[in-house]
């Protein structure tokens, strides 16, 4: 059904994954942001794929370039029973663009037998609640950006219901998982601008009258994707910075890298228990 993306660069990409990790399913793919992917590379039992071995994904693309930060690698994890398809590192729309830049990645992971995607970001912060270098669970977007990648699909099918596009089952475990770790898991609203300047302080008022508390410049055209793949999502952000002008804001690249490593360990600690905790039991029907 996803005419998302070329079916020529899927069925390669599949044919390439189960050559070098083999056949079984992928569980869940998860796609680290800026700074945030460090320990998932370590992890053992785990292959790793350059993307550029990999037709589509973020450095085989045109545009090229891969932004200071981010790794440009797919690691293939066997995890407490799970298979994990981790990006380390994602295209962006500021980089060509193409609200479908990662189109070929999420389709292919789909069509590996992926049923959860758990995306991360670094992210700005309009709320005193959450300040650097907090982790936030997102619960909910605003998209007022204009480009949405299902734009010229021409199906029925690309009229994807939003109403609870970010999963509660995922984010009830999510929760519990930060329980479990004596960790503070905040919650809040993700809003999404297009990078790659930072907003100016009237954007930012306007985010959080808007109703945000987070904003950013990655994540919904990947879960706008998601949904339409029939994956269910899961999205956390490290808080890297306040906006512009809030709380004395003045955010730039440097920093969102340089803070992102402070929250890096505490959101590799929370995704490795949730995986975990998702883990097949033969006593239990919906996984968990
Ligand atoms: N704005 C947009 N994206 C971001 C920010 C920000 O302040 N910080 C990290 N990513």
């Amino acid at each position: 059904m996803n005419q998302l993306a070329d079916p020529s660069l899927i069925a390669a990409n599949v044919r390439e994954i189960k050559a070098r990790a083999g056949s079984a399913p992928i569980t869940h793919a998860l796609v680290l942001g800026t700074g945030l992917g460090e320990a998932f590379s370590q992890l053992p039992h785990s292959i790793s794929i350059d993307y550029a071995d990999l037709p589509g994904f973020p450095a085989s693309s045109k545009s090229g370039a891969t932004i200071s930060g981010h790794a440009g690698r797919l690691i293939i994890a066997d995890h407490a029973g799970l298979r994990l398809a981790i990006m380390l590192g994602r295209a962006h729309v500021y980089q060509t663009g193409n609200p479908r830049c990662m189109a070929v990645p999420l389709a292919s992971f789909a069509e590996l037998g992926a049923r959860e995607l758990l995306l991360t970001n670094a992210a700005g912060s309009v709320n005193t609640d959450l300040p650097p270098p907090t982790v936030v669970l997102i619960k909910d977007h605003i998209n007022l950006n204009g480009p949405n990648p299902l734009i010229g699909l021409g199906t029925d099918q690309a009229f994807v219901p939003m109403t609870q596009a970010y999963d509660e089952t995922i984010a009830t475990h999510l929760q519990q998982s930060a329980t479990a770790l004596n960790m503070n898991l905040a919650q809040g609203i993700y809003m999404w601008f297009s990078g790659p300047s930072f907003e100016t302080p009237a954007e930012i008022r306007m985010a959080k009258n808007l109703g945000a508390d987070l904003i950013g410049m990655s994540t919904v055209p990947e879960v706008i994707m998601g949904r339409y793949l029939g994956l269910a999502i899961g999205a956390l952000s490290v808080v890297t910075n306040f906006g512009a002008g809030f709380a004395g804001g003045a955010p730039h690249h440097g920093e969102t890298k340089e803070k992102a490593a402070q929250g890096a360990s505490d959101l590799f600690k929370l995704l490795m228990h949730y995986l975990a905790s998702s883990a097949p039991s033969p006593s239990s029907s919906d996984g968990r």
